[in-house]
């Protein structure tokens, strides 16, 4: 077999076999395939995209790719949550101690900021002292005494999507229905879950634009995953505006925090206990709407906001800055950003104003860039909102006041006003079993 001919095969839309999309993740782990061939055969899938048993079996290479790990210790039903990536989107900080707090457990291992959206570990080591690395031992110690543990993925889980990850992220190759499912079903397939609610968001700020492509990754996913024995669910979720007003990783755990404390924004809120009634429910836990008004209790009776400080505590944090924010650092500048025009707020380019976080210093631009856990960007106005001239529609935060030009205009860009009053999108989209 070689990598040349499974390169032309798929450049000429042909099927790829078994144990030629085997062949070449195994290679490729191995590095016996240059990421020049690797970076030509991910444009091929691109284009003339994959058969639902290629992509089936590109995910099982993927997730047989390392170590599969073993949650057999854990006491009680477990059950994950995955989102495919989003601009404000900190809902695992707050469903994560919902669920636990609730009786199932979440051994999470989550990923760090892609591209323009952020990640649940850039988000978490804002944190002072939090841990996102620890033994399995541990792990499963904290799973077992907290109900929760978030840590960032194991060097052994799914090596190959840990090098395709990389490539497509320089290759404009990140995009492609197949690879997005082969990289996520991969690495929660590795895991050891019961029970996976998936969150698909759709829209301007999502890796899928359109509510069709986002039903299509959603159904791709669930099938797989039953496939393996998993319960499956997954709600397509709006990102065709930010979720919440804050963007940013300290500026998000904080608003995570208030939504604990019953405080966080309503869009943001409701999206928290959607997702976390349905994980619930998933897991055996009673109906949708009996969970949901548990979810609610746990908030309202700071049960949740509890489960979280004991998380934070376990894993090396400071859980002191839990209960008293301004314990989190600082942004040294800030900037106010006002609209030139009266009218509402029509759209915004959600995947722009990742871009102005990351910009201000949230993210990365290469994998080594070290992210200013301070910067990002609190929203005052959002898409329906009414405006007029001059009126502040965002503050910008950072650390080098050279980066707030540039990311204003980035937000500006992203911004449309309009006479009119949008049409409002729900939150959840659709459904899919
Ligand atoms: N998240 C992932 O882990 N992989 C993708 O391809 C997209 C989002």
């Amino acid at each position: 077999m070689r990598m040349f001919d499974i390169i032309r095969k798929k450049r000429d839309g042909e099927e790829l076999t078994t144990e030629e999309i085997n062949f070449f993740i195994e290679r490729y782990v191995k590095g016996e395939i240059p990421d020049y061939q690797a970076s030509a055969l991910l444009m091929a899938i691109f284009f003339k995209g994959m058969t639902e048993r290629e992509t089936a079996d590109l995910t099982f290479a993927v997730r047989d790719s390392g170590a599969r790990l073993d949650f057999s210790e854990i006491h009680g039903v477990r059950v994950d949550k995955h989102s495919t990536g989003g601009v404000g989107d900190k809902t695992s900080l707050v469903v994560a101690p919902i669920v636990a707090t609730l009786g199932a457990k979440v051994a999470k291992m989550s990923g760090r900021g892609l591209g323009h959206t952020g990640g649940t570990i850039d988000k978490l080591e804002s944190i002072p002292g939090f841990k996102t690395s620890l033994e399995t031992s541990e792990f499963i110690k904290n799973v077992n005494e907290v109900g929760v543990c978030i840590v960032g993925q194991s060097q052994e889980l799914a090596p190959a999507d840990k090098k395709l990850y990389a490539l497509r992220d320089v290759t404009a190759t990140v995009d492609s229905l197949p690879l997005v499912v082969s990289s996520i079903m991969g690495k929660k397939l590795a895991a050891d879950d019961d029970c996976i609610v998936l969150d698909v968001k759709t829209g301007s700020g999502a890796f899928a634009k359109t509510l069709e492509d986002s039903r299509a990754l959603a159904r791709a996913m669930v099938d797989i995953g039953k496939r393996a024995g998993k319960k499956m669910l997954a709600l397509i979720t709006d990102m065709d505006r930010p979720l919440g007003s804050a963007i940013g990783n300290s500026l998000e755990v904080i608003e995570a925090i208030d939504t604990l404390n019953g405080k966080g924004p309503a869009d943001f809120t409701e999206i928290c206990l959607i997702l976390a009634s349905n994980m619930l429910s998933l897991a055996g836990k009673g109906s949708v709407d009996e969970c949901r008004k548990a979810c609610e209790k746990a908030i309202a009776d700071g049960t949740a906001l509890e489960t979280f400080a004991k998380m934070v505590r376990a894993q090396g944090g400071d859980d002191g800055v839990i209960y008293d924010t301004s314990g989190f650092a600082k942004a040294k500048y800030s900037c106010d950003v006002t609209c030139e025009e009266s009218g509402y707020i029509s759209h915004v380019d959600t995947e722009g104003y990742g871009v102005a976080s990351l910009l201000l210093g949230a993210g990365r631009n290469t994998m080594d860039d070290v992210i200013d856990f301070s910067a990002g960007i609190i929203l005052h106005k959002k898409t329906g909102d009414k405006v007029e001239a001059g009126d502040v529609i965002a503050t910008l935060y950072t650390s080098d006041e050279s980066r707030l030009e540039q990311a204003k205009m980035e937000l500006l860009k992203s911004t449309k006003i309009d006479d009119k009053k949008p049409i409002e999108r729900p939150l959840v989209l659709d459904t899919i079993i």
